[in-house]
C-alpha cells in the first residue's frame, strides 16, 4: 500500500477530545496523514488505553494491507494529555466526539474554548445536535463549526461540513480545503434536523421496517434489494443523476401510485412536477435536475456502465458479508 505524503498544511497539531468509535478513527486519520495528534478521554486511565487501542488498530490496518507500514509511527507518535483543557493548548484543530449528550458539549466546548489558542478552529462531531446550540458553548464562534465524519471515519470518504449562523466564511473554506487534502469528500449542509446525511438515511431506514413490520419482506430480503437494486448505484451517483437517468416523468408516475396506496408522504413535490410539465425529463431530454449536452449525456452513460461493471467485477471477487440470522422481533 502506498504511502501518502506526510501532510504540510493547516492544521499542524489537532486535539482529538473523546476517544470512543469515532475519536479513534478520527486520530488515525489525522495521524496516519501527518498531523500531530493530542488525545484525550474522560479519564487519564482511559485516555491511556484509548492510545494503545489507537496504536492497535493502526497496526491491524497495516498488517491487512490497508495502511502503509510506514505510516504506523505517525499513529505511534499521537500524544495523550490528561484532560480537555490539556490537550488543546498548543493545537490548531479541535476534534470534539463526546457522546452526544448537550450538556457534556457544552462543559467540554467551554473547557476547549478557553483553553485552545485563539485562533484555533473548533469543531463538534454531533450527529444531530443543532450546530447554532453548540456555537453558544464556545468563545468566539466564528471560529465553531459543525464536522460530522461517518463511522468508520478512517475509511468513508464523506464528512458533513456545518456551519452555524456565527461560523466565519473562511473557517468554513479552511475546513473543506483542509479534509479535500487528507483525501475527504466534504459537502457544506445546513443546521437542519439530521442535516443532510441522518435525514435522508433515516427516511430509508423509515420505510425499510415498515416493509418488514406489513410482511412485504424479511430484513435479509430488505437488505438485499437495498444493497443490490437502487443502492448499488450510490457509490457513484446520488438521487439528482440517478432520477435524472430514470426519467423525471416516470418518478412522478410512479410517486401517484406511491401516494395513492401509501399516503401523503409520497406526494411528488412541486418541483417535479414543473420540470415535467416544461419537458425536462432528465437524461433523455437534455435537462432534468440538471443540464446535459448531448456529449455529457453519452459520456454519462458510457461511464455509469462502466463503473456498475467494475462493481460487479469487485463484489465478485471479494468474500459474502453473510453475518445476521433470524427473523428478528417480527
Ligand atoms: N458512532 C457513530 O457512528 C457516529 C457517527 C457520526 C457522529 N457520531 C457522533 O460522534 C460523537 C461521538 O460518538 P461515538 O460513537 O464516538 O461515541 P463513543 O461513546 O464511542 O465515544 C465517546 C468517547 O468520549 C469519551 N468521553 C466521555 N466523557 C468525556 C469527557 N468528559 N472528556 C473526554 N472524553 C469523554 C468516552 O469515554 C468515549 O470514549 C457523538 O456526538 C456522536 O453522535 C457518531
Amino acid at each position: 500500500m502506498e504511502e501518502r505524503d506526510s501532510y504540510q498544511g493547516w492544521p499542524h497539531g489537532a486535539a482529538v477530545i473523546g476517544a470512543g468509535t469515532m475519536g479513534l478513527g478520527v486520530a488515525e486519520c489525522f495521524a496516519a496523514a501527518g498531523i500531530s495528534v493530542v488525545l484525550t478521554d474522560a479519564t487519564p486511565e482511559l485516555t491511556r488505553e484509548a492510545k494503545r487501542r489507537l496504536v492497535r488498530r493502526a497496526k491491524g490496518h497495516a498488517d491487512a494491507g490497508l495502511l502503509a507500514e510506514s505510516v504506523v509511527g505517525r499513529v505511534e507518535a499521537a500524544e495523550t494529555a490528561d484532560d480537555a483543557a490539556g490537550a488543546v493548548g498548543d493545537v490548531d484543530l479541535v476534534f470534539e466526539a463526546v457522546p452526544e449528550d448537550i450538556g457534556l458539549k457544552e462543559e467540554i466546548l467551554g473547557a476547549c474554548s478557553e483553553g485552545a489558542p485563539e485562533d484555533a478552529v473548533i469543531v463538534s462531531n454531533t450527529s444531530s445536535l443543532p450546530i447554532n446550540d453548540l456555537s453558544e458553548f464556545v468563545g468566539r464562534p466564528e471560529r465553531f463549526c459543525g464536522m460530522h465524519w461517518f463511522n468508520p471515519p478512517e475509511w468513508t470518504p464523506g464528512v458533513e461540513v456545518i456551519p452555524a449562523a456565527a461560523t466565519a466564511p473562511e473557517v468554513v473554506e479552511r475546513l473543506v480545503e483542509f479534509l479535500r487534502a487528507i483525501g475527504k469528500r466534504p459537502a457544506v449542509v445546513g443546521d437542519g434536523p439530521g442535516f443532510v446525511a441522518n435525514r435522508l438515511q433515516n427516511a430509508l431506514f423509515l420505510e425499510a421496517v415498515r416493509c418488514v413490520e406489513e410482511g412485504l419482506a424479511s430484513p435479509q430480503e430488505v437488505d438485499e434489494v437495498v444493497r443490490s437494486c437502487f443502492g448499488f448505484r450510490l457509490p457513484f451517483f446520488g438521487p439528482f443523476q440517478i432520477s435524472d437517468m430514470a426519467g423525471l416523468d416516470v418518478y412522478e408516475n410512479v410517486l401517484d401510485v406511491l401516494k395513492e396506496g401509501l399516503g401523503d408522504r409520497f406526494e411528488a413535490p412541486q418541483s417535479l412536477r414543473r420540470l415535467v410539465e416544461e419537458g425536462r425529463t432528465g437524461t433523455k431530454s437534455g435537462a432534468g435536475f440538471l443540464e446535459y449536452t448531448d456529449e455529457e449525456r453519452e459520456r454519462l452513460l458510457l461511464e455509469r456502465d462502466r463503473r456498475y461493471a467494475a462493481l460487479n467485477e469487485l463484489l465478485e471477487q471479494l468474500p459474502p458479508v453473510d453475518a445476521g440470522s433470524g427473523a428478528g422481533p417480527w
